[in-house]
């Protein structure tokens, strides 16, 4: 590597090529670019050092940077500049979100400005787009098997779509969120069908073997993502005669980032999407980008290496753009992808809450909250700067991936207990009581996991109620439901709702006779938007109306409460009722105290709850039911229903 005195001097020569203006035009930039180059140096340094071109390689990346500077429109360098004067613009309780895809929303980016409108009632301003590039029909996995991340796929309309509909979102006061898929491409990449061609530099972009050694040796470590649908690891190619790493589905193929070359033009990519005018860039399965015999090929250090280098440079060409690494790994592994030593908030700005959220799902199912709680201190780790993705669905299944010790502190057994809230949430468990319908996915018979697929709607026991006709079990999964909002919501970080929970979608079972996604039960999810539907949200009474109404509020109450914004505010009570999960949320004097009910008993929470720690105060409005309740005796209750919630502020 160049020593950092040679550095100055190439990187001089680069402003000159490119006619750079460091001291008044691009003066912002060239004090970025020198603020971050140690790191940049340092980390591409710790990956690439001792490849035979790693000075041309590292010059080519500081091009990129340049180039993508130079590409950023002048609303996008206002926009970074109005970003980095609110401070961690991210962590405010101003931000909503809903994840969609496009097709099964508005059909195409065109009609999306005709459904914004219905975004703007809800309350919601931060859209993550599904995947929208070029993917095969057929083998997209939902668009997650890109075939050219620069173009959008046809079905969706174009690029010029896209950033007509950023310009119109960013006009309007709201946010882009779109995916990087960092790990893979599909196997109809232009590289990967050069490389099938023989091509040595594009097979050089793949772990791609001749024989079953290598690939033999690394599956003896290597879990299985998809063990139905796509066991093994490994996909033999006839057209290139080899073995091919798939991690993933078998049309999946991995990148291989020993290679400078792969590296170099993935970050092009995450600055191309971060000149689209991208706000928050979701790093799709980052814990899978580095690969080494002998380890399950997950969460190594050079994965985490990659993405602080990659936020480096995202810094200094597209700063106003956050990162978002989609790890949905073990609760110590997630809280890494923030960063750790130096590193401390500078890797993901982001990380799903993918804990908490399981965790949801095993206190509805259980109906109380030891295993959750036995979770926070690890939670509550997260660096302040940073923020979670709150969540109760996504497009992807619940995985029970946190730690057996959390089951075990909690008098229960690791094994049974997952066997537990899997047969509660599969409608072809043995729980023949439970009202969930779900199913499970991914079932791996030799390990016994599995996850859980089904919307918000079904696994609360919406459809079997609707099914039944019965009006008091549909009261009972819609109460459930805005609990399971409200927790999210409240929680801390940005929320990110899921299409269609906002008016109830229960499970739609039609993939089942679409072979392009038979294989894959998670598309259960995935509704096609029935507008006639949604607009039963304005039918007083109607489920859509009495769901949606209660998302609004909830999303109002954060809204209008600073203390709901993620500034790591947030501790929770002690157990005094163990179906009771409470959380307080701080800022200066102020305080909110969020109690919510997994039982469908009726729960008593002595009021002492709430002199506990001396506060003092006699009185509580309640934001949900917009009343105000005397704090009674110590010995007397504060009565919760059935699934019920309370967001109590004291009036002191
Ligand atoms: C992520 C996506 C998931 C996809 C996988 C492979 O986990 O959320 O939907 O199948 O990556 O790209």
């Amino acid at each position: 590597m160049y020593p950092e005195s040679i550095i100055s001097e190439k990187i001089h020569q680069l402003f000159q090529e490119h006619s750079l203006d460091p001291v008044k035009k691009d003066k912002a930039f060239a004090n970025r670019l020198s603020a971050h180059l140690p790191k940049i140096h340092r980390l591409f340094g710790e990956i690439y050092g001792t490849c035979f071109d790693v000075e041309y390689q590292f010059i080519e990346l500081l091009r990129s940077l340049i180039l993508a500077h130079q590409d950023r429109e002048a609303s996008l360098k206002k926009r970074d500049q109005e970003k980095s004067a609110k401070g961690v613009w991210f962590l405010s309780n101003q931000l909503a979100g809903m994840s969609l895809y496009v097709d099964r929303f508005a059909g195409n980016l065109k009609a999306m400005p005709t459904k914004l409108s219905h975004l703007e009632d809800l309350g919601v301003n931060f859209l993550h787009l599904m995947p929208i590039f070029e993917s095969p029909a057929g083998e997209s996995d939902g668009g997650y098997a890109v075939s050219n991340f620069k173009k959008v796929d046809p079905r969706f309309g174009a690029l010029e779509d896209l950033i007509s509909l950023r310009k119109k979102m960013h006009s309007q006061g709201m946010y882009l969120m779109l995916d990087i898929v960092l790990n893979h491409t599909s196997h109809h990449h232009e590289w990967a069908q050069k490389a099938k061609s023989g091509d040595r530099y594009y097979q050089s972009f793949f772990y791609a073997f001749e024989n079953r050694r290598i690939p033999d040796e690394f599956e003896r470590d290597m879990p299985e993502i998809f063990p139905e649908s796509a066991p093994g690891n490994f996909t033999w190619n006839e057209e290139m005669g080899k073995w091919v790493m798939t991690v993933f589905h078998t049309y999946q193929w991995d990148l291989n980032y020993t290679n400078p070359n792969v590296f170099r033009v993935m970050l092009d990519t995450v600055l191309f999407y971060g000149n689209l005018g991208v706000d928050l860039l979701r790093i799709d399965a980052p814990a899978f980008i580095w690969k080494q015999m002998g380890t399950s090929c997950q969460n190594l250090p050079q994965a985490h290496t990659l993405l602080r280098l990659i936020k480096q440079c995202v810094q200094v060409a597209t700063p106003g753009m956050a990162i978002l690494g989609e790890a949905i790994v073990a609760p110590k592994e997630i809280m890494k992808y923030f960063g750790t030593g130096e590193f401390i908030a500078q890797e993901c700005d982001f990380a799903y809450n993918a804990t908490q959220m399981a965790l949801q799902w095993d206190m509805l199912a259980s109906g109380e909250t030891r295993v959750m709680l036995n979770a926070q201190a690890e939670i509550l780790n997260k660096p302040y700067g940073t923020s979670w993705i709150t969540y109760t669905r996504c497009h992807d299944d619940i995985g029970l991936g946190y730690d057996d010790y959390m089951i075990a502190k909690a008098g229960k057994d690791p094994y049974l207990h997952r066997k537990f809230l899997k047969d509660y949430y599969s409608f072809s468990g043995d729980q023949w009581m439970s009202p969930a319908r779900g199913a499970l996915f991914s079932s791996n018979p030799k390990t016994g996991d599995a996850r859980i697929s089904g919307t918000l709607a079904s696994l609360c026991g919406l459809e079997k109620a609707l099914i039944e006709g019965n009006g008091p079990a549909i009261d009972q999964s819609i109460q459930k439901i805005l609990m399971m909002q409200a927790h999210s919501i409240l929680l801390g970080g940005l929320p990110m709702l899921f299409y269609g929970d906002e008016v109830g979608y229960t499970n739609d079972y039609r993939y089942q006779s679409d072979p392009r996604k038979s294989y894959d039960n998670r598309w259960m999810h995935r509704p096609v938007i029935d507008w006639d539907k949604v607009n039963r949200k304005k039918v007083a009474g109607a489920v859509e109306q009495q769901i949606f109404e209660g998302t609004k509020i909830l999303l109002q109450i954060r809204k209008e409460n600073e203390l709901f914004s993620d500034l790591s505010n947030i501790s929770w009570m002690s157990s005094h009722n163990i179906h009771v999960a409470g959380f307080v949320r701080r800022m200066g004097d102020e305080r909110m105290y969020c109690l919510f009910n997994f039982s469908d008993k009726a729960a008593y929470l002595t009021w002492y709850a709430f002199r506990e720690q001396g506060e003092g105060a006699t009185q509580l409005v309640d934001h949900w039911t917009k009343s105000e309740i005397a704090i009674g005796q110590n010995d007397e209750h504060l009565i919760i229903e059935p699934y019920g919630f309370r967001i109590l502020e004291p009036i002191i």
